[in-house]
């Protein structure tokens, strides 16, 4: 089937995964997601829950799915036939590979229109767009920002140009170099925003807002959105991680480099959280405010800061680089297949994918314009691709993916590539038959309603 006459390529560095995967996991939905879903969904609670899927779910499905990359080289699709052939079960769950890349591209057709916002406000920032206004005008800007068709459309697809550009570029030359330098810098701005959180008055009240667990708060739905979150925030069930795991050399640990992609994942979110609601806080505005806060709240911390300019152009460029450096993994999966099915070059996958990209974003764009009254069930386009994806295509593929590996394949799969001792190894299986399908299915059950008397 494989129609490319070279071997697989690798990640060149000793830190090309790492920074790869740390690039792809820590991006919008961190700094944009998390501080908004967790506004809405009444603080520390969703955290705690949030963390807890992290744990019980996320870092065991991130080795498992790494592991079927590295094991099957090939994209989802091809990794997933290859090693279930290996145990001769049925190439029907190759299915759950195609679900996979779907759903990557379902999330990178919203994706870049959020990381469109991004680019306009960086553009906004440095042509002083944002100076001398206040909360209310703070709002006005974010809807007239998306009012525009035009406007939104032509920053949306230049997020497109740029990951396509990246992507086609290669393994090595476009996504690992992209990556190697960009990560760094994102985590100093936002250890200088905190330091002006700290001293905004509101760092306390966000701290509390965090941390401090209120077990009556948290809805089924705010679980649902907590388990999907998980999911979202490390890329899993979408293509994205397994597909770079699929280019890791073998002598390196899964276990190791699943750690560190969590930990750093789950360090920017509270990071992220404990910079934004310091000045929502302290500005009187309402944590629930939905997908705009960030957008809303961070320019107003920077107009009081001292260079507040300075620092807004570089937290919009961070921002725009971490939208960057994920949306290029989410297409990582569709563009390997292509180049392994189809007999095409690599930048020939690119420009294609980028096409359908461009057309299915446009519709999601177009939610927040001339589109505002194509809802369906409550929901614009923008939304369902959201809400399908998290809620339900990531969880469900996560548990096809942990029950797959848990029960069906020949456990020397596993025991090779995670490289565990015995008893290690015998948690792995544990957390993978057991605590993970449980946590999933318990919240989904508790979701449906099936549980609730
Ligand atoms: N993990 C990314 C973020 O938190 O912004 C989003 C993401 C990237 C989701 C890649 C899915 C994916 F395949
Ligand atoms: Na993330």
């Amino acid at each position: 089937m494989t129609t490319s006459q070279q071997p697989r390529a690798q990640w060149l560095g000793r830190w090309g995964f790492v920074l790869a995967a740390t690039g792809s996991a820590v991006g919008l939905g961190n700094i944009w997601k998390f501080p908004y879903m967790t506004g809405e969904h009444g603080g520390g609670a969703f955290v705690l829950v949030y963390l807890a899927c992290i744990l019980a779910v996320g870092v065991p499905v991130m080795m498992t799915e790494i592991a079927f990359g590295r094991r099957g080289r090939g994209s989802p699709i091809d990794a997933v036939r290859r090693v279930v052939a290996e145990s001769g079960r049925s190439p029907g769950w190759s299915l759950l590979g195609w679900m996979a890349m779907l759903c990557g591209f379902m999330i990178l057709s919203f994706y870049v229109v959020v990381a469109g916002w991004s680019f306009s406000y960086l553009w906004k920032m440095i042509s002083g767009g944002l100076a001398g206004s206040g909360v209310d005008d703070m709002v006005a800007i974010f809807v007239a920002n998306n009012e525009n068709p035009l406007n939104l459309g032509f920053w949306s697809t230049l997020v497109t140009l740029a990951t396509m550009l990246i992507v086609g570029k290669g393994v090595q030359a476009g996504i690992e170099k992209s990556v190697s330098w960009m990560m760094p810098g994102m985590v100093v701005m936002l250890l200088i925003l905190i330091a002006y959180g700290v001293f905004s008055g509101g760092f306390g009240e966000a701290w509390r807002f965090l941390f401090s667990f209120d077990a009556g708060s948290l809805s089924s739905d705010g679980m649902l959105a907590a388990l999907g979150h998980a999911f979202f925030t490390l890329s899993l069930a979408s293509g994205a991680i397994l597909t770079y795991g699929s280019y890791l050399p073998a002598r390196a640990s899964i276990v190791r480099t699943t750690f560190s992609v969590a930990v750093a994942d789950t360090l920017v979110a509270l990071m992220a959280g404990l910079a934004i609601f310091p000045v929502i806080f302290a500005n009187g505005m309402d944590p629930g405010e939905g997908p705009g806060l960030i957008f809303m709240s961070l320019p107003l911390a920077f107009q009081a800061m001292p260079l507040g300019t300075l620092f807004g152009i570089l937290f919009f460029v961070m921002l725009s680089m971490a939208a960057l450096t994920s949306a290029i993994s989410m297409v990582e999966a569709t563009v390997s297949w292509l180049v392994d099915n189809k007999g095409v070059t690599r930048r020939t996958a690119a420009w294609g994918s980028g096409i359908l990209l461009w057309l299915i974003s446009t519709l999601a764009m177009l939610s927040f314009n001339l589109g505002a009254d194509w809802t369906f069930a409550g929901r614009h386009f923008f939304d369902w691709l959201d809400y399908l994806t998290s809620r339900w295509m990531m969880p469900l593929g996560g548990l096809g993916m942990v029950l797959l590996a848990g029960f069906v394949l020949k456990s020397e799969t596993f025991r090779d590539e995670l490289g565990l001792s015995p008893r290690w190894y015998a948690l792995w299986l544990f957390m993978v038959r057991y605590v993970s399908p449980l946590g999933i299915l318990v919240i989904f059950v508790d979701a449906l309603g099936i549980a609730r008397v």
